[in-house]
């Protein structure tokens, strides 16, 4: 895989600082970081821009991230909601499945999911950073069903899935890479099986939370409010005329959970 000579020199740039940090990095740090440092060396993959430039503190940085991939942390993220909204989730999903999950998420979605489909079945998780494909390695070690690699979500495993989630990607990416993501991801959906989309979306004019979420999102996810303004299968392009689309909202309709069934 041979990567631009801009890409080899963003993952030059990524890696200098992370290799910095891993020599001073207290003792249960190190590993994680020389986990990440040698996935990004042997990976062209490259840190998109937007990732870089907006979610760099979130995604990128070992002690933020070590210290944001914990249940309680994310279930405060979400204002309460995230075992809901993981449950809407598993609730989609059989024992013995094959699913993707494109991006890590934070605290116990993917153990939850892998836990789910048991052992005879399958979860495919990936991400763009290798800094979160090598936390949530560590987090599914003992689970055989699951697997972890580095990987865009716009270019899926060519596998065809039972189902894909995508828990609270498309709110962090930008329109054209939502179009992009979606469809990608509708095209490894096999027929009969199903696309889980859960994201955020326009809270109710008179939700309490409404000013907050306002400031939150102008102020440190600029992507978000394209979901206030489309539905998901608007992202679909000609393949969504191919699904069955539900939709169900949360939480004074702050969030979104989008079931997309292949005909
Ligand atoms: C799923 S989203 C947000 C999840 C939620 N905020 C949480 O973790 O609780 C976060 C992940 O998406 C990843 N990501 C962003 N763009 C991506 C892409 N194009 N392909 C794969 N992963 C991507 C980031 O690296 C990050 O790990």
């Amino acid at each position: 895989m041979g990567g631009s000579m801009d890409g080899e020199m963003r993952q030059k740039a990524w890696l200098e600082p992370s290799v910095a940090r891993m020599e001073a990095a207290p003792a249960p740090l190190a590993p994680r970081l020389a986990d990440a440092a040698a996935l990004h060396a042997e990976s062209a993959a490259e840190i998109p821009d937007y990732l870089r430039e907006v979610y760099s503190w979130a995604y990128l940085h070992p002690t933020f991230a070590l210290l944001l991939d914990r249940q309680p942390v994310v279930e405060a993220i979400l204002w309460g909601n995230a075992r809901r909204l993981i449950a809407r989730v598993l609730a989609e999903v059989q024992p013995g499945w094959r699913v993707l999950q494109p991006a890590a998420v934070y605290g116990t979605f993917s153990r939850q999911l892998a836990v789910a489909l048991g052992p005879t079945g399958r979860l495919d998780v990936s991400d763009i950073a290798p800094l979160q494909v090598a936390l949530t390695r560590r987090k599914l070690a003992d689970l055989r069903q699951a697997r972890v690699d580095l990987r865009d979500a716009a270019s899926p495993p060519r596998s065809r899935y039972d189902a894909v989630t995508c828990f609270f990607l498309l709110h962090e990416v930008p329109d054209p890479m939502k179009s992009r993501i979606v469809a990608a991801l509708l095209g490894a959906v096999r027929p009969g099986g199903k696309a889980v989309f859960v994201d955020y979306h326009r809270p109710r004019p008179a939700h309490l939370l409404r000013p907050f979420m306002d400031l939150i999102f102008a102020r440190l996810e600029p992507f978000a409010r394209a979901l206030w303004h489309h539905a998901i299968a608007d992202y679909a392009g000609p393949l969504g005329a191919g699904f069955d689309w539900r939709k169900e909202t949360l939480f004074g309709d702050l969030y979104q959970v989008v079931v997309a069934t292949r005909r």
